[in-house]
């Protein structure tokens, strides 16, 4: 049996050790097979209550968790901040404490604010899970995104990742940029000057400043969305100009030495940072990154509750 657990809580990648990350990818296997099913259920989490708390807009990640959940047999219920008590000025741990009064066991939470879901894991007793927060982590999309690349090129050691876009602003980045190394991917990235962190380099990412020497270095491109909801100042001339020097388009993929897979974490602004025919073409991995994570969500709901990797097959029931 093996001694690795994830702990009590997942906030981010940034601590896990290579071995965490490979637990969470291994136990996502079985699971993956569940929701090929007539009947999706098993009913490994039945009788544990899970919250959903979505502080932000979501697509992928809120319904994502939500069936991972449902299909592990848990109760679950969703919260958005329009709607709740959030609105008329409850704080974040009321909103919490109120809710564990009712006697919960997970929190799924996305916030706007970096740190958000780590200030409440050290508050509650509730195991919880960062959905994304601020520019900080979204480990549950990295997990995904590193097991779809896995899938489809057998192994994360010695590849080239490109991580391509507003890196500044996303925590999509963070999280894949943690993750790959940890697992001993070469990682890059390729954007405007004016969209990159500072101290990249120091965590021996490369900085490619156009597109074409990104292609041609990497086996993976992972392409990001401008956050322009998170922009407060001119980082770009106009969109126009960053398809046209940025956007990752298949008269540019037609150059790479080799063929290479595409990612994308979504939501899509096409014919901005990735057209249309990149993003529904024979490179594009996107869709398959959305099934991938259902089963890793139901992985690390699983381990999180105490599930030990070698029973996953078991608890498929
Ligand atoms: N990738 C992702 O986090 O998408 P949503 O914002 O739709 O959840």
């Amino acid at each position: 049996m093996s001694a690795v657990s994830l702990g009590k809580d997942l906030i981010g990648l940034e601590h896990l050790t290579p071995e965490q990350i490979q637990l969470v990818l291994d136990t996502a296997e079985p699971f993956k097979e569940v929701s090929e099913r007539q009947i999706k259920k098993v009913p490994t989490l039945r009788g544990k209550t899970i919250v959903n708390l979505f502080y932000e807009a979501s697509t992928r990640t809120r319904i994502s968790f939500e069936f991972a959940e449902k299909r592990l047999s848990a109760d679950t219920v969703n919260i958005a901040a329009s709607g709740s008590s959030i609105v008329k000025g409850e704080n974040l741990v009321d909103t919490a404490r109120n809710l564990e009064a009712m006697r919960i066991d997970m929190v799924v939470i996305r916030h706007p604010s970096s740190g958000a879901p780590g200030f409440l894991a050290d508050r509650i007793p509730s195991n919880v899970v960062n959905g994304g927060d601020g520019k900080h982590e979204h480990p549950t999309q990295a997990l995904l995104d590193i097991l779809t690349i896995r899938d489809n090129l057998k192994t994360i050691s010695g590849l080239k990742v490109c991580i391509c876009g507003d890196v500044l602003h996303s925590r999509v980045a963070r999280s894949n940029i943690w993750g790959l190394l940890a697992l001993g991917a070469e990682v890059g990235v390729c954007g405007p000057k004016s969209l990159m962190p500072y101290g990249l380099e120091e965590l021996g990412v490369r900085f490619f400043p156009r597109p074409e020497e990104a292609i041609e270095w990497a086996d993976v491109l992972n392409i990001l969305r401008l956050q322009l909801e998170r922009m407060n100042a001119g980082f770009i001339p106009s969109l126009r100009e960053y398809n046209r020097v940025f956007g990752i388009t298949n008269a540019r993929l037609e150059r790479a030495p080799k063929d290479i897979l595409v990612l994308h974490p979504g939501p899509m602004n096409r014919g901005v940072e990735i057209d249309s025919d990149v993003a529904d073409g024979p490179h594009s991995v996107i869709l398959d990154q959305v099934t991938n994570g259902i089963a890793v969500r139901m992985a690390v709901l699983y381990l999180l509750a105490g599930g030990k990797p070698d029973l996953a097959e078991g608890a498929k029931g």
